[in-house]
């Protein structure tokens, strides 16, 4: 690389952290992880949020409508090797598979020369907060008292009434059908994203993945009866049979929508894009797999995919980091 070459991109990355607002960039990731560690205890070896999970494979292919709206080799067409990984929302590593959290499917294109996209998707159309200060307060009112492993549902109740950004997402939660399968359940990707096309043109989107099978959730009583550990065999024993397709779907804002916050979905009417479709054709057996040292950050796309001006993304590419450190150095788990 010329000397000019390195100074411009220097310059480039000092103006791109200079141009964080200030009140952000003084969140630390550390004290982030800490807090969700304050939650769900320190489980070493475990990701400090999407804790127990399992590896799976996928391909992707684009349709004709995603390669008009972005010029990235993810949707040219060909077939694109995808690092999958299934989880349930939080730190806690033996979470309850009926429990009224997100689902989760993180996602690792693998792109030629080089370049992939990763991204982590939830079970619920917005997140529950819209800023890193947010999180932090989120996670330090859930906090676990030590000395008696108990919360306070005060604190819990005061920071809710305090912070009503978060009640779509908490509502939504509470009232979301447990679904039967990893492979039977919408996930978003929440944040707005920019796709440039090779003519020029760019649009924000935000994008869903939906299983092309339809949703499936469980009855009570057939909650009850599959209990806290199902959904890693039931995605096992599904793949096994067939692969779990899901639709890649697009809405594009427009006009007045909000970019800047993920708690805030944009209306149903928005014009939606299939613009590729995922296909899950392999699932772990065990707890290992090329997922266990990817941190789906999600900072990391193709060129042809910019993130947009959600103040989150630079929350969690750093605090994905510090996660991704605290667990391979304690001997990655999952
Ligand atoms: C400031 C906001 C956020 C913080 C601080 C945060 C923090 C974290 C951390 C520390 C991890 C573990 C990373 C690792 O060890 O590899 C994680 C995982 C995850 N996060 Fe976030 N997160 C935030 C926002 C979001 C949002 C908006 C979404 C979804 C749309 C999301 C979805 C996920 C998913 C799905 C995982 C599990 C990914 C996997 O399977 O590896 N997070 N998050």
């Amino acid at each position: 690389m010329k000397k000019s070459t390195i100074a411009q991109t220097l310059t480039a990355a000092a103006l791109a952290v200079a141009a964080l607002p200030a009140a952000h960039a003084q969140v630390s990731p550390l004290e982030v992880v800490d807090g969700f560690e304050g939650v769900f205890g320190k489980q070493a070896g475990f990701r400090r949020s999407g804790a127990k999970g399992i590896c799976a494979s996928a391909t992707f292919t684009g349709t004709e409508a995603g390669k008009e709206m972005s010029s990235s080799a993810v949707f040219s067409g060909a077939k694109v090797p995808v690092t999958a990984r299934f989880s349930l929302g939080g730190g806690n590593p033996k979470a309850s598979d009926i429990a009224k959290i997100t689902r989760n499917m993180a996602l690792k294109f693998n792109l030629p020369k080089g370049e992939s996209w990763e991204m982590a998707n939830i079970s619920a159309p917005f997140f529950a907060v819209a800023t890193p200060e947010q999180m932090l307060g989120f996670l330090k009112a859930r906090a676990v008292d030590p000395a008696t492993g108990k919360n306070d549902p005060e604190r819990i109740k005061a920071w809710n009434a305090a912070n009503p950004e978060a009640k779509p997402q908490i509502d939504y939660l509470a009232k979301a059908p447990i679904p039967a399968s990893y492979g039977s359940v919408n996930y978003w990707g929440v944040s707005t994203y920019k796709f440039r096309a090779s003519n020029g043109r760019v649009e924000y989107v935000r994008y869903t993945f939906e299983p092309v099978k339809g949703l499936e959730s469980l009855s009570e009583d057939e909650q009850k009866a599959k209990g806290a550990n199902f959904l890693f065999d039931e995605l096992r024993q599904r793949v096994a049979k067939a692969p779990v397709e899901f639709n890649m779907v697009v809405q594009v804002a427009e006009n007045g929508d909000v970019l800047d916050n993920s708690t805030v979905a944009w209306p149903d009417t928005r014009k939606r894009v299939v613009v590729g479709k995922l296909s899950i054709d392999k699932v772990s057996a065990d707890d290992k797999g090329e997922c266990v040292g990817i941190t789906y950050n999600p900072m990391v796309v193709p060129s042809g995919v910019e993130t947009g001006p959600d103040p989150l993304f630079v929350a969690r590419a750093s605090s994905y980091a510090v996660s991704l450190g605290r667990r391979l150095g304690e001997g990655a788990k999952q």
